[in-house]
């Protein structure tokens, strides 16, 4: 058995259509040339040990034990933290469920071996970038490779869904789609096209962390972890309530992602940015712009941008308005970063269609 398995995935944004893409809408989604890496090996003491390192705003280490007996997603933990959050927050959770759903899937039996996992990202938590679908892939695609469990990256792919349907109870198959193949993908009722677009340069502006008026206590930083679920439920509470109205925008999504598409092929930038200002307008109305993420939304299209918009699951005020814009610049990217930057946001330039899972080994890189 090969000794250290890295595989690295990117983090993805998604252009045109998130939320909408739950209920069967078109979505467009690439990744971004920002990436999280998984690396496992063998280790002396018994058991699975996980470090994470490099996340912005974010670190642990922590031995995890995954007594069968305890039943899925539990387990006990021992916490070691370096950093900010008071709890071990969802990270964790995919990484434990990435471990179960492999032993049980795969019929792996560890025996007496320990196994080390370590994380390191560039992508932030939170902020709709990804991070967990990220951690996912990786983490699935090293574990297969390393206890020798073969397979494709479609495989992967539908792993790595399975893991974050089960931690989060709802999710598209974009985000792993994303990390998995990287490039471009859309995805329409269900179903995942890889597309061939050319390179977008953006910049990302993140709000990452949750004002230090507003408190961080244990009880929060569990909750963050949960933050798209708990945004995903009130678009669906919202839906029922106003159902022709919710129909309505929804179909205009839709319309919108299948023209950027076609606009995107057609390298017409001033357009595009106009979908996504339309797009950026339909999330607001269903609900998941939050102040701090439409004040740099405003501020980024008052600078000259020509398009800007929130990006994933956006963002709560109760929450801190944690998450991120994603912005098409035009000749303007320095007044919007600018601008970005005296608002407190973490700004990322970032290049589109990056490429996709990568595993290698100590000695070399592996075709999956
Ligand atoms: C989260 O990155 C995007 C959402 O559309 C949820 C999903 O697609 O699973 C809000």
């Amino acid at each position: 058995m090969v000794k250290k398995i890295r595989a690295s995935v990117p983090a993805k944004v998604i252009l045109f259509g998130e939320h909408f893409v739950v209920y069967g809408k078109r979505a467009l989604a690439t990744a971004i040339n920002r990436r999280l890496a998984v690396e496992v090996s063998g280790r002396e003491k018994g058991g699975y040990h996980v470090k994470i390192e490099d996340i912005p705003t974010f670190g642990l280490e922590m031995d995890l034990e995954l007594g069968k007996e305890e039943g899925k997603g539990k387990g006990k933990g021992k916490a070691l933290l370096y950093k900010d959050y008071g709890v071990a927050t969802k990270a964790i959770a995919y990484v434990r469920e990435s471990i179960r759903y492999l032993e049980e899937r795969y019929g792996i039996e560890r025996g007496g071996e320990g196994v080390e996992i370590e994380i390191k990202s560039e992508i932030p938590l939170s902020a709709g970038l990804g991070s967990s679908a990220a951690t996912c892939v990786a983490t699935i695609a090293a574990l297969k490779e390393y206890f020798g469990v073969s397979g494709d990256l479609e495989g992967i792919r539908n792993d790595a869904h399975s893991i974050e349907l089960a931690v989060q109870g709802a999710a598209s198959p974009v985000d792993t789609a994303i990390s998995t193949y990287g490039g471009y993908v859309s995805v329409e009722k269900g179903e995942v096209e890889r597309l061939h677009l050319s390179e977008l340069n953006l910049i990302i502006g993140c709000v990452g962390s949750i004002p230090l008026s507003m408190g961080m206590d244990t009880k929060r930083a569990s909750e963050m972890g949960l933050k798209t679920k708990k945004i995903v439920e009130g678009v669906k509470t919202r839906k029922g309530i106003f159902k022709a109205i919710f129909d309505s925008i929804f179909a205009a999504s839709d319309e919108i992602t299948a023209q950027a598409i076609r606009t995107i092929e057609d390298g017409d930038f001033v357009k595009l940015g106009a979908l996504m200002n339309i797009n950026h307008g339909l999330l607001d109305a269903i609900g998941v712009v939050p102040r701090r993420l439409s004040e740099l939304v405003k501020m980024s299209q008052e600078s000259g941008a020509l398009g800007a918009k929130v990006t994933g699951a956006g963002g709560l005020d109760d929450m801190g308005g944690v998450g991120s814009v994603l912005v098409l610049p035009g000749e303007s990217g320095d007044r919007i970063k600018a601008a970005m930057e005296i608002a407190g946001a973490l700004v990322m330039e970032v290049k589109t269609g990056g490429e996709g899972l990568k595993i290698t080994t100590e000695n070399a890189e592996l075709e999956v």
